[in-house]
Parts: C-alpha cells; sequence; structure tokens
C-alpha cells in the first residue's frame, strides 16, 4: 500500500532529498518503489521527521508505506538492512534509539532490529535534551520573541537562515505568540497557534510506556503513577485560559526597561484541557479532598518536570501550589493529557502536564516528572526568584525576593486583538474585537470601549459560546476561561485612541496606566490596552 505521491515527496524534502534515497550502484531508489511493506516507527522523536503522520499519537508513531517492489520478496531482508541503514543515517541521532516495526506481506509481525537499536525496557520513558536540535516543528505564522535584541552573530544570521533555525543553531528557549487577529478568530484557540513558553529545550519521549510520575513526599503512600492509571481516573474537560504573566510586558518596557521575553498581548490562549483532576489523583494516594495538610506536615504540592533549565542551573523547572487549592475538586486543577481534544503536543508538556486555571501559566508545569508533597512552597527559581510582582520603585539594586509571595492568579485584564497598536482606517465603521479574562474563577462583567481617553465609554458585547448569552458567573460560563468581546465605533478624526477595560465579577477593574503597575520584571501588565486609528488607506 503506498502513500500518495504528495506525503511521499513530504518525508523526501524533510529527510534532504530522494538522491540520498539512492545506493551505490543506484539501482535502490525510492523513486520507482522497491519494498513491498511498511516501516512503522516507535519513537516520538519521529514527530519531527514525519509531522504530517504523527502528530502527537503515542502508538506506532509515523510510517512510510512504500510502494510495491519490483524486485520480489526474494530481497526484502536485503533491501531491509539498507533501508535501515539508510533511515539511521538520514535521521543520525534521532534513529539512533529507535526501534523499528516492519510489516510485510511475508514478514509480516516481525521485529528487525536497527544496527543501534535499544532495548525497549532500557529506554527511559521521558528525558529533557541539552540542546535545542530536536524541537518539534511549529506553525510558520507564530511571532518569534526573543529575551533580548539579538547579538551582533545572531543579526547577520537572520539574513541568511530562519529564525527558528537560529534559535535550535544558539540554543534559545522557543517562545512565540500568534498574531493579534488570529487569536479572535476563536474561542477555543487552535494549538498550532497556541503561544508557547518555554526555559529549556522540549523534552523527548523515549518509550511511552514506560513514562510514570512519582508522586513523594510527605504523604503516607509514596508511588509511581503511569500513564495508563491517571488515565484510568474519571477524565473532566475544562476550558482554561492559559496566560503567560510577562503578557504584554513589551508596552511595559516602553515605560522603562525591564526584563524578560518581549511579549505583546499574545501570550494567552483558551483550551479545553483534558485529563484527571489532582484532588482525585491524590485522593487515590490517600489524600482525603479538602485538605489543608497531611499528617507528616504537608501542605503544598510541587511540580517537577523533566526540562532542564539555565535558570535552575541546569536543573528541572518546577512550582507549587498549596495543598488545599491541589485537593479542592472545584478548583478543577488537572493532570492534563490532552488539550482540545487531541493528545497534548510536545510543546504543551506531552504526556502529562499541571493545568492550574485562573493561576499564571508559569503554575501550570509541563512534562511532569514528579509530585512531591511538602511543608513549604517550592524553593525553585522560578517561584521565588521569578514570577513576582514589585512596586515600581523596586530596581536591580535594592530587590529583595524574599519580601514578596509567588504571583499565584492573574488579575482582570483585557486586550483589542483586531487592530494592531498604530493602525490604519478608512472613516466610518470599525469593529473592534478582543479577549478579556480574570482569574481565580472571576467572570467578566464588563468589557468597556472608550474613545475620548476615558471620559466616557460604551459596553461591548461579550460571548463564550454563539448564540448563547455570556453571564458572568453564571453556572452556563466556563468560570476558568476568556470571553471574546466585539463592539463597533464610528471613526472620524484623523487620530482617535481607543481604549478597552475589563471588570470581573468582584468588580476588580483594570489599572488606567501602566506606569502605575511598572515592574522590573515586566510581569502583569494589565493596564487599560490602548491603540491609535489613524485615517488612511486601508483594508479593514
Ligand atoms: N513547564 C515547564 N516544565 N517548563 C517551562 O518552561 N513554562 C511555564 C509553564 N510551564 C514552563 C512550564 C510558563 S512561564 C508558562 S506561561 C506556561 O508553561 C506556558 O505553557 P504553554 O507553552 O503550553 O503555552
Amino acid at each position: 500500500m503506498a502513500r500518495g505521491t504528495d506525503e511521499r515527496e513530504e518525508v523526501e524534502q524533510l529527510r534532504g532529498g530522494r538522491d540520498r534515497f539512492i545506493d551505490s550502484d543506484g539501482n535502490r531508489a525510492w523513486q520507482g518503489g522497491l519494498v513491498i511493506g511498511q516501516i512503522k516507527i516507535l519513537c516520538n522523536n519521529y514527530m519531527d521527521l514525519f509531522p504530517c503522520a504523527c502528530a502527537g499519537s503515542s502508538q506506532p508513531l509515523g510510517g512510510i508505506d512504500l510502494a510495491q517492489s519490483k524486485f520480489g520478496p526474494s530481497i526484502w531482508a536485503d533491501t531491509f538492512l539498507f533501508l535501515t541503514t539508510e533511515v539511521l543515517l538520514l535521521s543520525d541521532h534521532k534513529a539512533k534509539e529507535a526501534s523499528w516495526w516492519w510489516t510485510g506481506k511475508e514478514a509480516s509481525s516481525c521485529w528487525l532490529s536497527a544496527k543501534k537499536k535499544k532495548k525497549k525496557e532500557d529506554m527511559p520513558g521521558i528525558r529533557g535534551p541539552s540542546d535545542y536540535s530536536q524541537e518539534p516543528s511549529r506553525d510558520p505564522c507564530l511571532k518569534i520573541n526573543a529575551k533580548a535584541s539579538p547579538s551582533f552573530l545572531l543579526f547577520f544570521a537572520s539574513f541568511l537562515i530562519h529564525r527558528s533555525a537560529i534559535d535550535s543553531i544558539f540554543g534559545e528557549p522557543f517562545n512565540a505568540e500568534p498574531p493579534r487577529s488570529a487569536l479572535v478568530q476563536s474561542y477555543v484557540t487552535p494549538v498550532p497557534l497556541f503561544y508557547k513558553r518555554n526555559h529549556g529545550p522540549i523534552p523527548i519521549i523515549d518509550h511511552i510506556d514506560n513514562y510514570s510520575v512519582s508522586v513523594t513526599g510527605l504523604i503516607d503512600n509514596p508511588t509511581k503513577l503511569f500513564i495508563k492509571d491517571i488515565k484510568s481516573l474519571p477524565k473532566y474537560n475544562v476550558t482554561a485560559t492559559l496566560q503567560c504573566a510577562g503578557n504584554r510586558r513589551t508596552a511595559m518596557s516602553k515605560v522603562r526597561n525591564v526584563r524578560g521575553v518581549g511579549w505583546d498581548v499574545s501570550a494567552i490562549g483558551n483550551a479545553v484541557w483534558g485529563g484527571a483532576k489532582l484532588a482525585d489523583v491524590l485522593e487515590l494516594l490517600g489524600v482525603p479532598k479538602l485538605t489543608s495538610s497531611t499528617s507528616l506536615g504537608g501542605r503544598h504540592v510541587e511540580f517537577v518536570s523533566v526540562d532542564r533549565c539555565k535558570e535552575e542551573n541546569g536543573g528541572p523547572y518546577k512550582a507549587s501550589i498549596p495543598l488545599n487549592q491541589a485537593t479542592n475538586p472545584e478548583a478543577d486543577v488537572l493532570l492534563a493529557y490532552e488539550m482540545n481534544g487531541e493528545i497534548l503536543n510536545r510543546d504543551h508538556g506531552y504526556p502529562l502536564r499541571l493545568v492550574v486555571p485562573g493561576v499564571i501559566g508559569a503554575r501550570s508545569v509541563k512534562w511532569l516528572d514528579s509530585i512531591n508533597v511538602i511543608a513549604e512552597e517550592c524553593q525553585g527559581f522560578f517561584m521565588q526568584k521569578d514570577y513576582k510582582m514589585f512596586p515600581p520603585s523596586v530596581n536591580w539594586d535594592n530587590i529583595d525576593w524574599s519580601t514578596r509571595r509567588p504571583q499565584m492568579d492573574f488579575p482582570v485584564q483585557s486586550a483589542i486583538c483586531s487592530l494592531e497598536d498604530v493602525q490604519m482606517v478608512k472613516p466610518g465603521k470599525v469593529s473592534i474585537k478582543g479577549y478579556a479574562v480574570s482569574g481565580g474563577g472571576r467572570g467578566i462583567e464588563r468589557v468597556d470601549i472608550s474613545m475620548d481617553g476615558g471620559k466616557s465609554w460604551v459596553e461591548a458585547s461579550r460571548t463564550q459560546e454563539p448564540e448563547k448569552d455570556y453571564i458572568s458567573e453564571h453556572s452556563s460560563s466556563d468560570k476558568w476561561a476568556w470571553v471574546l468581546f466585539e463592539a463597533t465605533i464610528d471613526v472620524s478624526q484623523s487620530t482617535t485612541e481607543v481604549i478597552a477595560k475589563a471588570v470581573d465579577s468582584a468588580a476588580n477593574v483594570q489599572p488606567e496606566n501602566v506606569e502605575s503597575v511598572w515592574n522590573l520584571r515586566g510581569v502583569l501588565n494589565t493596564s487599560w490596552h490602548r491603540v491609535l486609528l489613524r485615517l488612511g488607506h486601508s483594508n479593514l
């Protein structure tokens, strides 16, 4: 059974060209068809080489269907060896730990070892690489954000190769957001467009059946949980908005310099997360629901990842939440293995991540390795030396990290996404679209739009589902999710500033000016969102 020409072309392109499939005497060409049968790859790494076929699945993860043989089955063994060698060569280190499953008419269901095959029991379930050579493929429309302005070398390299290639060579974590306008096309953000925030290279799954999370610490029954154990618990789908604390940092850095990845307004996304409730997992291990302290003195739950981060001196990313939140089923904290109905992809934490609804994204640890019940909150870098909100008076000379608590819930936020910061429009009606969201499960009570600097306001309409009224705090509303808002304004002046501000169900309002919330790390810029409209030529 041969795959379509397009797919074969794609595979060939990914592998560096057709000529690499021709052996020294020129007979064994890919073109023309050589082998009956099929090679399936049982290695997650292969998602990179066969994104079309693999798309996050954990079973045979991809494959090449080869065309009907013109040589006949007698040369199969020979051919297989040739192909194996070729594939090993072409995929170099990626195949070192891969196993190959070959099925064909006569050689059906037999395991054949590739040259450097490892036994599957020896494979770690998951590992955190130390470089960026095995990153997944990503949607080209994402805007890649850098920590600092590119160095001299990066600047020149950027003329020669694509930015994602530069990052895999020079070693920067992949941080990217979708264009504003793409973000408000749908209530649920498509996975490829969902912002990606990483602090190290993306972990690699070697063998999903060997992957487990150890649950340890101040509990009576420490154990190891495999994916099948987690999947055996009731599955919940929770629609929740994940927002990076650094969302809208770029605007804050215009007031005064801040440190951190320069995000526009799209370090945020709304997804349907599928998984087991953490409260159920902990109950399975003997920690009852709504517990604040275990008999051994555990009061926090720490989540440790597999990825290696510079900030942790090469150690894993980690964070914690209080035990009473972890054991509260109403808090909807999930050990998620699905995103928008699909298996999580590598960027978003495959095979298992934490999702803490209503809390800054930094606490939703991806690629879980262990869960520890501990006495004090996690002492990791991202809990103690980052993601804290300081007053504008604190600078890098007088900062004392211990004076502030780790940020958890995010405050009320909104942004206009249908317009850029400075946008040319034609005179007349202009449609304004954006998102509004608040942390802690507080709904959005109102979104106001002003065209006169905040002297007068009109209320925007809000939606979560089409044809259904959104009512803040109503049981039919997704309490952890954003609302999309819409308003139409009439533009006649040569320049008009349009402002959006949201009010949440506790009547919390976004602050008017970014200056009042400026902080040296540039987190939580929730100030009124402003865009400038200029009359002129436009296709809006
Ligand atoms: N988990 C791990 N293991 N490593 C990380 O770098 N980044 C955190 C969080 N969890 C991170 C992590 C931050 S800062 C954010 S905002 C979210 O993941 C981003 O999740 P996403 O990439 O799925 O959008």
